[in-house]
């Protein structure tokens, strides 16, 4: 078993948007370093919402949030980006008019020194940015946004990265970079957090995942026991077997 230490740790959150109506109802999640983690659930579980609330983008409104053991509930989500979190929301994550490249500087903009060197890295891990680094980023493809997006916020060089539906609306094999990618990634040394609808491939490469239910985190257990896990194929693989 990992016996890291614990980076994230979110104790019963209860957070929603409007007043009186609460969209998490006790989520709890723990995460060691290193750690890949899927998140599964059904449409309007509260997935997104989850990892908005850690970010600092849906108010808390009871439990902690701490991160390598200082509480950071409801701190701003610029400040978490610079206490090493990144978060690449499910949609409308890349500035449309700018270039890749001008994207990749928005991502910077708390370290511009630093900007040569996390370009150059990044740009090591999707060197299809590189080469097209001029091309304004809303003339891309869905996949290449998508990348566009997880390379802007690993500009910032997070420790915990928060991914929400990395691989929705891509093709198969689109879906199958996004993946390994985010596992490479995930090798680097980086936490990666993933929500996501597909939930084999996720369950496939995460070491461990939590299923979210109704607001509720209702069960965790590594990604090949959920894979068999008869309650989890029912309800979210559909099939036995990949
Ligand atoms: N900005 C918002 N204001 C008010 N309610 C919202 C807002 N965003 C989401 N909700 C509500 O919160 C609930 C959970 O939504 P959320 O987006 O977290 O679900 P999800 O699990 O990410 O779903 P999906 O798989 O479709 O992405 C839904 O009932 C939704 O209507
Ligand atoms: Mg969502």
């Amino acid at each position: 078993m990992n016996d890291a230490p614990v980076i994230l740790h979110a104790d019963d959150i209860i957070a929603g948007y409007l007043p009186g109506i609460d969209i998490l109802n006790g989520c709890s999640m723990e995460v060691r370093e290193g750690e890949l983690i899927g998140i599964i659930g059904p449409n309007g579980a509260g997935k997104s919402t989850f990892l908005k609330a850690l970010f600092g983008l849906v108010p808390i409104r009871s439990g902690t949030v701490s991160l390598s053991g200082e509480d950071i509930t409801n701190m701003r989500a610029d400040q978490l980006v610079h206490k090493g979190i990144g978060f690449v929301p499910q949609t409308n994550n890349v500035f449309p008019s700018l270039t890749i490249e001008e994207n990749l500087e928005m991502g910077s903009y708390q370290a511009h020194k630093k900007f040569r060197e996390n370009f150059d890295r990044v740009i090591d891990i999707f060197p299809v940015l590189g080469e097209r680094r001029h091309q304004r980023a809303g003339s891309l493809s869905g996949g290449e946004r998508q990348m566009v997006a997880m390379a802007r916020a690993l500009m910032m060089d997070p420790h915990v990265l928060l991914l929400d539906e990395p691989s929705a609306g891509l093709s198969p094999v689109r879906q199958d970079e996004t993946f390994v990618r985010t596992r490479d990634i995930n090798r680097t040394g980086v936490t990666v957090i993933m929500v996501e609808q597909n939930a084999r491939r996720c369950l496939q490469i995460a070491d461990r995942g939590y299923v979210l239910d109704q607001g509720t985190s209702a069960y965790t257990a590594t990604g090949q026991e959920l894979l068999k896990d008869p309650k989890v194929i029912e309800l979210y693989l559909g099939t036995l077997g990949a």
